[in-house]
């Protein structure tokens, strides 16, 4: 099956390990697995559950994930039961297997975008006709529910949004939220609402509604990879109605068998430390929010939405060149990394990551480059 280059995984591949200041990131700070057991100040509570791990035997596991984080991941939703729940290969194998198990050859999908290029370029190669809503920088980025139903209609099989949103940082607000389910449920669509950075709003309560909880074709992503700043486990999960999960798990057996048990495990400690994570990440956000809001401030080159949630803005420039170019210099030159807005289909804009270490300085000189 043929399908479309991964344009910003291409591109981090490439640029992001020489980077001197990566701004392309859209991970808190990763924890290290220390400071994972010690996020509650417990040494007796990461010794009982080192233990445990250590005497656990390597097997495949419980296949669609232990009963312990199912239940966590429960614990999220306001409405689920463990039925409703599958883990998978992190957001992204989440992803592809809703895509694998909902769509066929012809069948109109609608992707909200600018968003994580899987939301299109799957759907594309499975021959899905795929068609693109473009969120307005006018509209802070929010979906404006007049101008999506010039596009989504009764064939219209999937409606695909990320909240908060990547890469502009915006977060759907609750009623709005609401309103779309509405509107869903008279075109009878499924909503697929990647929700991997649930759980990181700025303003108010940090969860916002899932999609699952409301709407009986909602179906939720969720991952530990960036609310809980563990990329490094791999681990993601679906949350639907439980004859989609069956469906799912079925698709699931050719490419998943489990998630494997350390991983199962140690996302169960995360979930269940979830406060202290969340205390730990608001911290990081709220400062690198301080800083980003700041430059734009006294940066006259560049126009920003200010994000509400999420770790990453989208950063229109006032310089007349490509964004890849622009980022391939920028780089060359100062050693800072950041996303080209052509790779998420956004030409003029950058990504920046304002959770990213030593910000300030990468940012000062991204405005020295710009005033050159
Ligand atoms: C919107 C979105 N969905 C999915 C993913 C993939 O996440 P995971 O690490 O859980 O596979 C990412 C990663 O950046 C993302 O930004």
């Amino acid at each position: 099956m043929k399908i479309s280059p991964f344009k910003i995984e291409e591109w981090m591949n490439r640029y992001e390990a020489g980077a001197l200041y990566d701004l392309t990131t859209t991970c808190i700070k990763p924890l290290t697995l220390r400071e994972l057991m010690n996020i509650n100040n417990s040494s007796s509570y990461a010794e009982a559950e080192f233990s445990k791990i250590f005497d656990t035997s390597l097997s495949y596991g419980d296949i669609t994930g232990s009963e312990r984080l199912k239940n966590n991941i429960k614990s999220l939703y306001s409405n689920q039961e463990l039925v409703n729940i599958t883990v998978t290969h992190g957001a992204i194998g989440a992803n592809q297997l809703i895509f694998y198990s909902l769509l066929e050859k012809g069948d109109e999908v609608v992707c909200i975008v600018p968003t994580y290029q899987q939301h299109y370029s799957i759907p594309e190669s499975i021959g899905a006709d795929v068609k693109l809503y473009f969120l307005k920088e006018e509209n802070n980025w929010l979906p404006d529910i007049k101008e999506l139903s010039k596009i989504v209609t009764s064939k219209t099989k999937l409606l695909c949004l990320n909240n908060p949103n990547n890469p502009t940082g915006a977060v759907i607000p609750n009623w709005l939220i609401e309103e779309l389910v509405e509107f869903a449920k008279r075109n009878n669509v499924w909503v697929l609402s990647d929700e991997v950075y649930r759980g990181l709003n700025l303003i108010g309560n940090p969860y916002s509604i899932s999609i699952a909880d409301i709407y009986e074709k909602g179906i939720s992503v969720g991952s530990m990879s960036k609310t809980y700043s563990l990329p490094g486990l791999r681990l993601g999960w679906i949350c639907a109605r439980e004859d989609l999960i069956n469906e799912i798990n079925h698709q699931r057996q050719y490419n998943t068998i489990s998630v494997g048990v350390v991983d199962d495990f140690f996302a169960s400690i995360a979930i269940e430390n979830k406060t202290a994570i969340q205390e730990r990440n608001f911290n990081i956000m709220q400062l690198g929010m301080k800083t980003f809001s700041n430059w734009l401030t006294n940066e006259p080159l560049v126009e920003c939405v200010i994000p509400n949630g999420g770790t990453t803005a989208l950063v229109k420039y006032k310089k007349d060149m490509p964004s890849r170019e622009l980022c391939r210099r920028l780089q060359n030159r100062t050693g800072v990394a950041l996303l080209p807005g052509e790779t998420m289909e956004m030409e003029g804009y950058v990504r920046i990551g304002f959770c990213a270490i030593a910000l300030k300085p990468a940012l000062d000189l991204f405005s020295e480059f710009l005033h050159q």
